[in-house]
């Protein structure tokens, strides 16, 4: 059992809690949410909240590690956040840069792998640089997977999929009747992660109640938990909180209980 200071998003009363150790979702994603307003309500241009946002993802990485979940996926950039002006998303591209040439070792030292989902090859050169060497730097690693997706959208991810299923289908090498969830599951993104690919829990920060085209597929039987904080003050002790909340939950994946059952 971990103990944790639980927040209460209603009353903001503070009880201490205890965390499962055998009930931590093995795969936790975040949608980064609040940059801007957290920037905002200071006074600050936006990309100070990005600035902010990146030290969060330290933080909650290395936090997320110790807990003991397994992936970690943050969705950083979307392929609509290209309609941003011109200079937030030269901002956003840079990221990466100094978040990797700053944390790789930290990384290593915690034995967390990087990986990246997205359009990577969309990027500026040496954003993809960046991310590239991170993948290659922390390869060995074989703790956590730190899951950035970068230029990512979940119904790109998709029609990206069942092009490659109708091509394998156009060389006569795969059945139309043999298309399955599975077949899907390997031509997606997450494909590489296997029995892991698909999130537990789903975190979104900074009150919005909606999924932003992000991990549709594997999204399906996620447990979702809405957070009232920006990105930019989450922290060790929210996402404990969550991982609380997400352990309250009783996932029926379209079943019923076993109490139910009888
Ligand atoms: C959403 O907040 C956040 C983003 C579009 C960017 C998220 C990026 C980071 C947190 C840094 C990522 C770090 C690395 C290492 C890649 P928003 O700008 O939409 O906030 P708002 O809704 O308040 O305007």
């Amino acid at each position: 059992m971990f103990s944790f200071l639980n927040k209460d998003q209603a009353t903001g009363e503070v009880t201490e809690r205890q965390l499962d150790e055998t009930n931590i979702p093995a795969h936790i994603a975040i949608i980064m949410d609040g940059n801007g307003r957290w920037a905002q309500q200071r006074h600050l241009p936006r990309i100070a909240g990005h600035k902010q946002g990146m030290n969060t993802v330290k933080t909650v990485a290395k936090a997320a590690s110790h807990l003991g979940v397994k992936v970690l996926t943050l969705y950083a950039f979307s392929t609509e956040n290209w309609s941003r002006p011109s200079t937030e998303v030269n901002y956003l591209m840079k990221l990466p840069v100094d978040f990797f040439s700053t944390f790789v070792p930290e990384l290593i030292k915690n034995n967390i792998r990087v990986k990246v989902m997205g359009y990577v090859d969309q990027l500026p050169k040496a954003t993809q640089k960046a991310v590239q060497d991170a993948v290659a730097d922390t390869a060995d690693c074989t703790g956590m997977v730190l899951n950035f997706a970068l230029n990512y959208g979940g119904r790109a991810e998709i029609i990206t999929a069942v092009q490659a299923l109708a091509k394998r289908v156009q060389a006569g090498d795969l059945a139309p009747e043999a298309i399955d969830e599975a077949q899907m599951d390997r031509e997606l993104m997450t494909g590489d992660l296997g029995d892991l690919a698909d999130p537990d829990l789903m975190i979104r920060t900074s009150g919005e109640q909606r999924l932003s085209n992000f991990m549709l597929w594997e999204a399906a039987y996620s447990e979702f938990v809405f957070v009232q904080e920006h990105w930019p003050d989450f922290d060790q002790a929210a996402l404990e909180s969550a991982i609380y909340t997400y352990q309250q939950r009783h996932r029926r994946f379209g079943g019923l209980e076993t109490t139910e059952q009888k």
